[in-house]
């Protein structure tokens, strides 16, 4: 067994790239300053804060203004499902939001929670087995009473990559507005707001060797969103609270590297994650990808297995020294199968058995070879024992 984990859940987290904690560090210490004060030591704070800002701008394409900084990609799509809301039943304009049923829980949760107390409705885009969005329907779905349509971009658990600039050329003579979840996308495709034709965008640095504890929303019209907390003016009074420098210099440092990194990184791990695919399917019996084989996150790889139980599976996995997920909120002690899956219409044996492998800078070919036989192993004896 090996003593050190080989990590592969990096759609879960990635760890901090060191160029990332080195622009970090002074904002903890020598540059402590609070950004709204007016002395140098706030004002070196504020330059910054300020300098992110305009380098994720121009990273994405954008006005610096239309740049805010959260405390997580929860937090932006919260912002943006909920600010949009409310501006809407203030303007005493209905609020029917459009999404898929294999959106992050912090989509789908807040949408449901605003249907739940009256605020507004919501309503699922048709997706195929692979979780992508079925092109000629979704069409004749978005009429012109539609506010607010959500897609991920890149889905977390199974993969697919959804045609988000697409949606964007058809929406632009809607009223809709368009909003993507990036999050899982940052190291493998370029977000150029424009190119996608999105109105608002959320990244989530931790998930691109950057912090955790700080989000990035993107709003081309930030009037259009109601701020979800009053206080100081910080963020235009979007998102006010003092600003968190450290980790905001970080999300920007990150992102720059991410998206100057994003062709090389994923022509370097496509062809991994189709050799551990190819070798999955072929070596081990009664399994299926998930997602959708092409247009897939090129460090992504996901299955189901019949009769495995995803915790064990993940269980014994770590015991030989390899970090993955099951893709969903799937704990010990919570043997749910994925929701995601049962809503593509997989079976409980199968929506009980997915395991998710997320490829990132430290993957090689050699600890995917070694990763394999292992998997082969364990699935053989998690059955054998079931079949006991
Ligand atoms: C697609 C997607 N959206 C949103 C989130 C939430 O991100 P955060 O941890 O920054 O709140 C995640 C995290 O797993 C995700 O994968």
């Amino acid at each position: 067994m090996l003593t050190e984990t080989v990590y592969l859940d990096h759609s879960a987290t990635t760890p901090m790239d060191d160029r990332v904690l080195a622009v970090m560090e002074p904002y903890f210490s020598e540059f402590f300053g609070n950004p709204s004060s007016l002395h140098r030591q706030g004002q070196r704070a504020e330059a910054a804060v300020s300098a992110a800002r305009q380098s994720v701008a121009s990273i994405l394409g954008c006005s610096a203004g239309s740049i805010f900084f959260t405390a997580c990609a929860t937090e932006s799509n919260n912002l943006v499902l909920h600010g949009l809301a409310i501006t809407k039943r203030d303007a005493g304009q209905a609020y029917h939001a459009l999404t898929t049923p294999i959106e992050h829980p912090s989509v789908i949760e807040p949408l449901r929670h605003i249907q739940s107390h009256g605020a507004g409705a919501y309503s699922f885009l048709p997706v195929d087995r692979a979780g992508k969005l079925r092109a000629a329907e979704y069409r004749q779905l978005v009429t012109d009473e539609i506010s607010l349509v959500s897609i991920v971009l890149g889905n977390n658990e199974i993969g697919t990559i959804n045609p988000i600039s697409e949606v964007g050329d058809f929406l632009k003579h809607k009223p809709a507005l368009l909003h993507t979840d990036a999050v899982q996308a940052a190291n493998f495709i370029e977000l150029d707001v424009d190119k996608l034709g999105v109105d608002f965008l959320t990244l989530s640095p931790h998930k691109f060797y950057g912090p955790k504890g700080v989000g990035i929303l993107y709003a081309r019209d930030p009037a259009s969103i109601t701020p979800l907390m009053q206080g100081g003016s910080q963020e235009s009074g979007v998102r006010p609270g003092t600003h968190n420098v450290p980790l905001i210099v970080g999300a920007a440092k990150a992102l720059e590297l991410a998206q100057a990194a994003h062709q090389d990184e994923s022509t370097r791990l496509r062809p991994l994650r189709d050799r551990l695919i190819h070798e999955v399917l072929r070596r081990i019996p009664e399994c299926e990808l998930t997602g959708d084989p092409e247009d897939r996150l090129p460090h992504h790889a996901s299955f189901v297995f019949a009769d495995i139980d995803s915790n064990e599976l993940l269980a014994s996995l770590d015991l030989h020294g390899y970090a993955c997920s099951s893709g969903s909120a799937c704990k010990v002690g919570n043997p749910e199968p994925s929701k995601l899956l049962l809503a593509l219409g997989y079976s409980e044996n199968l929506a009980s058995g997915a395991l998710r492998v997320t490829l990132g800078k430290s993957s090689s070919a050699g600890v995917i070879d070694a990763f394999l036989n292992t998997l082969i192993d364990v699935i053989g004896r998690l059955r054998n024992q079931e079949a006991d």
